[in-house]
């Protein structure tokens, strides 16, 4: 008998993608030296946070706020709700108020504390393929049943798809852009089809479906500005972290906002700050909120997000390989030149590549690269992807 719970074995002996091609890379390491594997895998920032990060961190030290390591208000700082809600009422123009913002552990953190509380037994979650493995964990966790909708060739929502999957149990769907994997940037005329859709279905359900928005990458775009769901779609709740946006995943800081025009939306807050406190959460590493608080306008320097995809995407496409040209985030989602993308990226291990198959985000005969790692390594894996181009025969 097991002494663990049959349903995480389940979970566990599926391992993720990601977590084995890490431990292949240790293995490729030790026996090649580290500067001779080229790692696309881990979406882990190599930069630092922004100076201003540094700067409020010292001020704080040198002068602490008597009680700032207390408890508090399991929604988190007013202050720290208020600087968020203004830098949402700008970008969306409606009267977000501290009340609508929830300050959160990462947005990992604020997907349960939405799930939670807003899910029955057997409410049916949609998630957009390719999409980020932990989703359907996350949905799991509060007796929610994902359902996989693909998204069209630019991999962008398939609006007639999702609308032939929602029924009676949908709850919510959950988007994601800038995307992961993809790099793909929803734009607006795509979330005004999805609010009417969501608003269509949910008058002919009798309950709100919600769009929930996960957004850790809206300040890493390139060519476009990202648009800001609320003004778009009246169901939304936000979440989002500064894991990328100020490079600090390890902090654990983010937030939920509801879009102040939800039915009933205090009561949905209300559900989120007790799910938040209930969840073993209580609220959001106080240090933290009182710094994000001033850095809101602040993000890591985008240019050299930028310079590294040029590099990548510009280099990949000329040897042959095919993908979308990502507006953000910083991943490339290329199509695998074998039809089995497990194949694919083992015969990359062969040349020291490692990447993740499509299979780990629920979409087969793609791979994903992360670029948020050293300019150097992926200026020194070019000629391991021309030989590997050149032993699938690709075109150039
Ligand atoms: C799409 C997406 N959502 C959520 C998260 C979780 O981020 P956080 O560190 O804020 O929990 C990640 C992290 O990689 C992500 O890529």
């Amino acid at each position: 008998m097991s002494v663990i719970a049959g349903k995480i074995e389940k979970f566990l002996s599926g391992a993720s993608w990601i977590r084995k091609m890490f431990e292949e890379g240790d293995r490729l390491r030790k026996i090649h030296g580290a500067d001779k594997v080229y790692d696309f895998t881990l979406g882990n920032p190599v930069n630092e946070p922004p100076e201003k990060f540094h700067r409020e961190l010292k001020k704080l030290a040198d002068s602490p706020i008597p009680g700032m390591h207390r408890y508090m208000s399991n929604a988190g700082y007013p202050e720290t709700r208020q600087a968020v809600a203004e830098i949402l009422s700008e970008s969306s123009g409606l009267n977000v108020t501290l009340k609508h913002v929830v300050m959160t552990v990462g947005a990992g953190g604020g997907l349960n504390v939405v799930l939670k509380s807003i899910l029955n037994p057997g409410d049916e979650v949609i998630v957009l393929a390719p999409y980020f493995v932990e989703y359907k964990f996350y949905i799991d966790n509060h007796s929610g049943v994902a359902r996989e909708v693909s998204t069209d060739e630019n991999f962008l929502p398939d609006i007639e798809a999702i609308s032939s999957a929602v029924n009676q149990k949908t709850r919510a769907i959950i988007i994601n852009s800038p995307n992961n994997p993809t790099g793909v940037v929803y734009p607006p005329a795509v979330l005004s089809e999805l609010d009417k859709l969501v608003s269509e279905k949910s008058r002919q359900y009798g309950r709100p479906i919600y769009v929930i928005s996960d957004e850790p990458y809206a300040k890493i775009a390139y060519d476009v500005q990202v648009p800001c769901v609320f003004k778009y779609i009246n169901n939304a709740v936000i979440v989002t972290s500064h894991s990328k946006d100020l490079a600090l995943p390890g902090e654990r800081i983010g937030y939920v906002a509801a879009n102040p025009n939800i039915d009933n939306v205090d009561l949905l807050i209300e559900a989120l700050v007790f799910c938040n406190r209930t969840l073993g959460f209580v609220n959001a590493p106080a240090l933290m909120q009182r710094l994000v608080a001033n850095l809101q306008k602040e993000s890591v320097n985008i240019e050299e997000y930028r310079a590294k995809r040029d590099l990548l995407y510009n280099n990949l496409t000329q040897l042959g390989f095919e993908m979308v040209k990502p507006q953000g985030a910083f991943y490339l989602f290329p199509k695998s030149p074998l039809d089995d993308d497990v194949e694919f990226a083992r015969l990359a291990l062969k040349h020291n590549i490692l990447v993740v198959p499509g299979a780990g985000f629920g979409k087969r005969g793609y791979f994903r690269l992360a670029y948020c790692i050293d300019k150097k390594v992926i200026e020194n894996s070019l000629p391991a992807w021309k030989a590997l181009a050149s032993e699938l025969k690709l075109k150039k």
